[in-house]
C-alpha cells in the first residue's frame, strides 16, 4: 500500500514511456503524442459489438450520475469505468493510491457484475474478497498473464507492480513483455480487462500500442470532505477528541488537503486531531506544513524561503510596475472582474543582472509561496525518469496552488531539446513538450517565472504567444539604475548610502552587472576591515577600476543579446533610457 511514508523511488529511467498529455485525467494510448485522437473518439471504434458499445455511449450519462460530480466529465476515475467498458483490454493507471484504485475496481466491478482479480508476486492471482487464497498459485507474471488468457467469466484483473517486469532494460523480462502483448490481443474479444497499477510509468516501447495509460487523479475535494466525515464518525463518542468543523471549515480543510493522497490526507488529519485533541478549520496549516514534506520528497521542487521584495531590485521600473499591477491577480475579486490567472513571464537577459532577484521578488509581491524548479536535477538520473519527473513536479506545484513557480536557467534544460532525437532518443524534447503543452493549457494558479541568458537555446515554441504573459528583457543597468543598485548594496551592508558618493560610484561602474556592484562592495569592504577602518567611496572606486565586467570580455554576446531583444522582448527598464555602448562611448538617447 502506499503511504506519505514511502519514499519517492529512484528505479532506473526507462525512459520510454509516452510523451504525455499533461492533462492529468486523460486517457490515452501509450507513448502517444499530444496530437494523438483522445480517447474518446477511440471508443467510437470498439472491436466488439454487444453491451460494451452502447455502454460506451452512455458515458455522460454515467458521468452525470456519480454521487460525486467532476466538473471535467474525463475525469479519470469515471475514465476507467468508460475503457473497461469500451473493452480496452490492458490499462495502465498511474496512481501512488493503489488500494483507492482497487476500491475503485470493486465498485465497477460489482456494477458489471464482473469478477475482480488481483495479482502481485507475493501472493499470486487472488479472487477478490478471499485474501490469501490464490486461485491457482501463479506468483510468476508469465504464468498470471497465462491465467488471464485462459480464465473464461467476464472479469478485470488487477496486476500490481507489473511495471517491474516490463522495463525493456532487462532482458528477463522479455517473456513477460511479449506475454502482455497476447494478453492484449486475446483480451480485445472478451469481457475481461488487466488493469496495472503502478505510481511510475515505465514499460518496453513495443507495447504502446497494447496499452492505454491513464492518470487516476488524486481524491477530490469532496474525496477529502468524505474522508473528514468518516474521521468524525470514528471519533463520535470519544470524549478526547473534538472535531469541530462547520462547512466552511470542512471546505477549506478538504481544500488544503488538495494534492495528498487519501491516506497522507488521513495521516495528516489524524495528527492534526492528536495535536490537540481538537479538529477545526484552523488546522489548515498543519496541512499546509504537511505539503512541505510532499514538495522535499519529490526531490525536483524545492520551497525557496526568499525576503528579497521589489524595493530590493534596483532600475527595471517597467517590469516592476508589470508584477506590481497583478499583485491582486490571483484573488476571487480579480476572478469575478472576469481577469484570467496570469500565466507566467520569462526573464531574458545578462547575466547577474538581476533576473532571478525579480523571481524571488513577485513572490514576496503576491504573498505567494516560491516553489523552485530544478530542471536540471530532472535529467538526472538519479531521480528517475525524466518524463514521470515532469509529471510528478507538476502535480505537486498544482497540489500547492496559488504558487509562484521558479524555472530558474531554463535555457540549459532546454539546450537539449534540438537534436534530442539524436543524442537521447528524444527525451529532452518530450519533457520540454510536455512542459510547453502544460503552459499553454494551464489553468491552475501557478504562475511561472521562468529565467534564460543564452537565448539560442530556447527553442520558439516557448516564445509563441499564448505559452506565457510576457518576455522581458534585463539589460545591463543605466547610470541612473547603477546609483540605485549602490544604494541597496551599501544599505543591506549596514552603511548609510548618504555618505558615499553615489554618483561617483554609478559613473565608475559603467558597464557593471547589478552583481558586480555587490562583488565591488564586498571587495572594498574585505579591503577595509584588513585595515582596520570604516568603509569610504574612494575604497568602493578602487575595487571598481580592478574589475574587468564580463560586459567587456562578452561584448559581442551582449550585443547579440540586445538584438535578438529588439522588437521580440519588452525592455525590463522603461524605453528611451540612455543606453550605453559597450565600449563605454554613449550612445544618444534611443
Ligand atoms: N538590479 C539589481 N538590483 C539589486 N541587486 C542586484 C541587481 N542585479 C543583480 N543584483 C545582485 O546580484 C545578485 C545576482 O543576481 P541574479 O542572480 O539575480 O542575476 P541573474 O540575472 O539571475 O544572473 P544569471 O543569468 O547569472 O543567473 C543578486 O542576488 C543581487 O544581490
Ligand atoms: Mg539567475
Amino acid at each position: 500500500m502506499t503511504t506519505n511514508s514511502v519514499p519517492l523511488p529512484a528505479p532506473p529511467a526507462t525512459d520510454t514511456a509516452s510523451a504525455h498529455h499533461l492533462v492529468p485525467a486523460l486517457a490515452r494510448p501509450a507513448l502517444a503524442g499530444p496530437t494523438m485522437p483522445s480517447p474518446v473518439a477511440a471508443t467510437k471504434t470498439p472491436t466488439a459489438p454487444g453491451p460494451a458499445n452502447s455502454a460506451a455511449q452512455s458515458t455522460a450519462t454515467a458521468t452525470a450520475t456519480t454521487d460525486a460530480p467532476s466538473p471535467n466529465p474525463f475525469d479519470g476515475v469515471d475514465q476507467l469505468d468508460l475503457l473497461i467498458r469500451a473493452r480496452y483490454p490492458v490499462i495502465y493507471t498511474v496512481s501512488w493510491e493503489e488500494s483507492r484504485v482497487e476500491r475503485h475496481l470493486e465498485l465497477i466491478a460489482a456494477k458489471r457484475g464482473k469478477a475482480l482479480f488481483t495479482w502481485s508476486v507475493t501472493s499470486g492471482l487472488v479472487r477478490a474478497g478471499t485474501p490469501g487464497k490464490s486461485v491457482g498459485g501463479q506468483t510468476d507474471p508469465v504464468d498470471a498473464l497465462t491465467a488471464v488468457i485462459e480464465h473464461k467469466e467476464p472479469a478485470i484483473y488487477l496486476f500490481k507492480d507489473l511495471n517491474a517486469f516490463l522495463r525493456p532494460s532487462m532482458p528477463c523480462n522479455r517473456p513477460a513483455i511479449r506475454k502482455l502483448r497476447e494478453v492484449s490481443r486475446a483480451l480485445t474479444d472478451s469481457y475481461k480487462t488487466l488493469i496495472i497499477v503502478s505510481p511510475l510509468l515505465e514499460m518496453a516501447p513495443e507495447l504502446e500500442k497494447d496499452v492505454t495509460v491513464l492518470d487516476f487523479p488524486l481524491p477530490s475535494p469532496a474525496d477529502m470532505e468524505r474522508l473528514l466525515d468518516k474521521i468524525a464518525d470514528d471519533v463520535r463518542g470519544n470524549p478526547a477528541f473534538i472535531i469541530d468543523l462547520n462547512p466552511r471549515g470542512k471546505a477549506s480543510l478538504a481544500q488544503a488537503a488538495g494534492g495528498l493522497t487519501l491516506q497522507e490526507a488521513e495521516n495528516v488529519f489524524a495528527k492534526a486531531l492528536v495535536n490537540d485533541g481538537q479538529l477545526t478549520g484552523n488546522d489548515v496549516s498543519t496541512v499546509f506544513a504537511e505539503k512541505q514534506q510532499i514538495v522535499r520528497k519529490s526531490g525536483l521542487l524545492e520551497y525557496y524561503a526568499s525576503s528579497e521584495n521589489l524595493e530590493d531590485v534596483g532600475g527595471m521600473s517597467e517590469l516592476k510596475g508589470w508584477i506590481k499591477k497583478r499583485s491582486a491577480a490571483f484573488t476571487d475579486q480579480a476572478k469575478v472582474f472576469g481577469l484570467p490567472a496570469p500565466k507566467g513571464v520569462l526573464l531574458v537577459g545578462v547575466q547577474g543582472c538581476g533576473k532571478s532577484l525579480c523571481a524571488k521578488a513577485v513572490s514576496q509581491e503576491w504573498k505567494m509561496p516560491l516553489l523552485r524548479f530544478d530542471v536540471g536535477r530532472m535529467f538526472s538520473s538519479l531521480v528517475g525518469s525524466s518524463e514521470e519527473n515532469m509529471r510528478r513536479a507538476i502535480h505537486v506545484a498544482e497540489s500547492i496552488a496559488p504558487v509562484v513557480m521558479w524555472v530558474d536557467e531554463i535555457d540549459k534544460a532546454m539546450a537539449g531539446s534540438q537534436g534530442s532525437a539524436r543524442t537521447d532518443g528524444g527525451t529532452t524534447a518530450r519533457v520540454m513538450s510536455t512542459f510547453l503543452t502544460w503552459l499553454s493549457e494551464k489553468q491552475s494558479q501557478v504562475f511561472v517565472v521562468a529565467t534564460a541568458n543564452d537565448i539560442t537555446q530556447l527553442p520558439p515554441e516557448l516564445l509563441r504567444k499564448g505559452r506565457l504573459d510576457e518576455i522581458f528583457f534585463v539589460d545591463l543597468p543605466t547610470e541612473s539604475e547603477r546609483r540605485r543598485v549602490f544604494e541597496i548594496h551599501l544599505k543591506r551592508r549596514k552603511r548609510d548610502p548618504q555618505t558615499f558618493d553615489l554618483s561617483a560610484l554609478a559613473l565608475a561602474a559603467e558597464g557593471f552587472s547589478g552583481a558586480e556592484i555587490e562583488q565591488a562592495i564586498i571587495s572594498a569592504m574585505y579591503d577595509v576591515f584588513d585595515l582596520s577602518r570604516d568603509l569610504t567611496t574612494p575604497d568602493v572606486l578602487n575595487a571598481c577600476a580592478e574589475t574587468v565586467p564580463l560586459s567587456k570580455t562578452m561584448s559581442e554576446r551582449i550585443n547579440g543579446l540586445r538584438a535578438w531583444a529588439d522588437g521580440r522582448a519588452r525592455p525590463a527598464s522603461p524605453i528611451g533610457r540612455a543606453s550605453e555602448s559597450l565600449t563605454g562611448r554613449r550612445k544618444l538617447e534611443a
